[in-house]
């Protein structure tokens, strides 16, 4: 094999009390990865197409998929040369699990060109430690849905260990055209919290889980929405998500800050979809999905 062309999906983590646990996989946006074997004179090159691409360095010690391919070159003794080539459909700093989705679509590419036989937990290990490039610490919130697809809980770190779910619903994404450092959002959670507030994320998060175990999406979204302690913090980065969360509280099941932000998830309920639409757009007249979930990143072409 020559090639291999990987779609990796957006993802958004936290969804309120589960933090860093949390995730769900997106059907939109998503990037593109495409990993080459070159005669290159250097062991990895790095491309990038697409929004604020400009901003990522390629440079592949600082590039977060450049990251995790050295490190499987490394672990494997893979002795080609790569090019990695990213179309970024995801916007960098967008809440939206961008360097993860290319984490983990390099990952998964990785895997498949050289035949590696990782098992998906093998290769969400692989993909967070891009995430320590980009946040500081390898957290796996967004590349384990990236990978797994659908609902995944990140139930233990070392060793990681990630259980998944299938899930069918639709969510509504609003991303306002704010800058928010994923590194700085996460210095403003607080080191020590309440007993009483750990005891509300800790029944908010089971009910979240038991929602969508018996289908229950008014009841996933009504819990989403009671994070004690970490978007109390957040909120005051987004301009106007306060506001926002007041307005369309009677017109959606559940809304909250979508992984470090500023995207905003929201479970719009069906017949105001349109509704909440039109309030996003009035606030920030910025991009919005109207997206269902998706599979975990998977290949789209090998030769
Ligand atoms: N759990 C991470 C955070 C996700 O909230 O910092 C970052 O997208």
């Amino acid at each position: 094999m020559k090639m291999v062309k990987v779609c990796s999906p957006g993802t958004s983590a936290n969804l309120g009390p589960g933090y860093d646990v949390f995730g769900l996989a997106l059907y939109e946006p998503y990037d593109t990865i495409t990993i080459m074997k070159t005669d290159d004179d250097e062991k990895i090159t790095i491309s990038m197409e697409g929004e604020k691409c400009e901003e990522i360095p390629t440079d592949v010690d600082k590039n977060t998929a450049g990251v995790v391919a050295k490190k499987m070159m490394e672990d494997f003794n893979i002795s080609d040369n790569i090019h990695i080539h990213i179309e970024k459909g995801i916007k960098p700093g967008s809440g939206l699990g961008s360097s993860s989705a290319s984490c983990a679509g390099v990952a998964v590419a990785m895997n498949e060109l050289f035949d590696l036989k990782l098992s998906k937990l093998e290769i969400t290990k692989y993909a967070s430690l891009g995430e320590a490039v980009a946040a500081g610490v390898p957290h796996a919130d967004n590349v384990a849905p990236a990978i797994f697809g659908g609902f995944t809980m990140v139930v233990n770190y070392e060793p990681l260990e990630v259980l998944h779910t299938h899930v069918e619903f639709e969510v509504l994404v609003a991303l306002p055209n704010i800058q928010i450092s994923t590194k700085e959002a996460r210095e403003i959670v607080p080191k020590n919290i309440p007993i009483k507030d750990m005891v509300n994320n800790v029944g908010k998060a089971c009910g979240m889980v038991y929602a969508l175990h018996t289908n229950n999406i008014e009841l996933f979204g009504k819990y989403m929405m009671q994070d004690a302690v970490v978007e109390p913090c957040r909120a005051s980065l987004i301009d106007g998500y306060s506001e926002i969360k007041e307005k369309v509280k009677d017109l959606v099941y559940g809304i909250t800050i979508s992984g470090s932000g500023p995207a905003i998830i929201s479970l719009p309920k069906k017949e105001h979809v349109l509704e909440v639409k039109k309030i996003f757009k009035e606030t920030w007249d910025c991009p919005i999905y109207y997206t269902k979930l998706g599979p975990g990143a998977y290949v789209l072409e090998s030769k």
